[in-house]
């Protein structure tokens, strides 16, 4: 293992190792009173089938943790790998200095809330916040999901090692036993 952590060394060690988990790229969008608000998340997770929920850490003094429990929802927007300059936007500071953060991004209101769904995104999941559970600097969103759109064709983006990456294709064949193919029947609520 090339480094080592104990409890308090998060710079030395932990930080570092957390670089080598390749993670989904997500915009989190709120609709707020002084208009829309967004950040990149890397942290998005699957919690329950049943009920749906997932969930997104979030700094404790981020933005979006104000702005979701204000609004009482959000919507994830999965990236794909040709909108590297969204990701970026989106965890950048410049966007502070501007009055509208998503000039010049595609987007519209979700159905339920208004908060804003991105254009060409792989997926889009509309969540209610469920729970906000505090854990060290960060803070734990847990969203009730009701309703998600795929885009059967699209190519996510991923994070790992401190780039962008794409996905090269299949590592297995066959594929793995027990995980959900592309045409795996799911129940759920107005899911398409
Ligand atoms: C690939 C990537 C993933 C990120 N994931 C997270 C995350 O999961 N949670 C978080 O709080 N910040 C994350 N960040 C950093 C935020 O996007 C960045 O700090 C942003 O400016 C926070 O916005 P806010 O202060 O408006 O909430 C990530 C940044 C990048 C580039």
């Amino acid at each position: 293992m090339e480094h080592t952590a104990t409890s308090g060394m998060a710079d030395r060690g932990f930080r570092a190792a957390m670089r080598h988990l390749p993670t989904a790229v997500a915009v989190l969008t709120v609709r707020t009173g002084a208009g829309p608000v967004g950040m990149t998340a890397g942290t998005v997770g699957s919690v329950s089938m049943d009920p749906e929920l997932l969930s997104v850490c979030l700094r404790r003094d981020s933005r979006l943790t104000g702005a979701i429990a204000d609004s009482g929802g959000f919507v994830v927007n999965l990236l794909q790998e040709h909108q590297t300059a969204i990701a970026q936007w989106f965890a950048s500071a410049e966007r502070f200095g501007v009055r509208d953060e998503f000039r010049g991004i595609g987007w519209h209101p979700a159905p339920n809330g208004g908060h804003p769904v991105l254009t060409d995104v792989a997926c889009v999941f509309e969540c209610r916040m469920e729970a906000q559970v505090p854990n060290g600097d960060h803070l734990l969103a847990i969203g009730g999901v009701t309703a998600c759109r795929v885009s059967p064709t699209a190519r996510p983006l991923l994070s790992y090692l401190g780039r962008f990456h794409r996905i090269s294709g299949p590592a297995d064949d066959p594929p793995v036993r027990g995980a959900p193919g592309p045409g795996a029947a799911h129940a759920g609520p107005s899911f398409s």
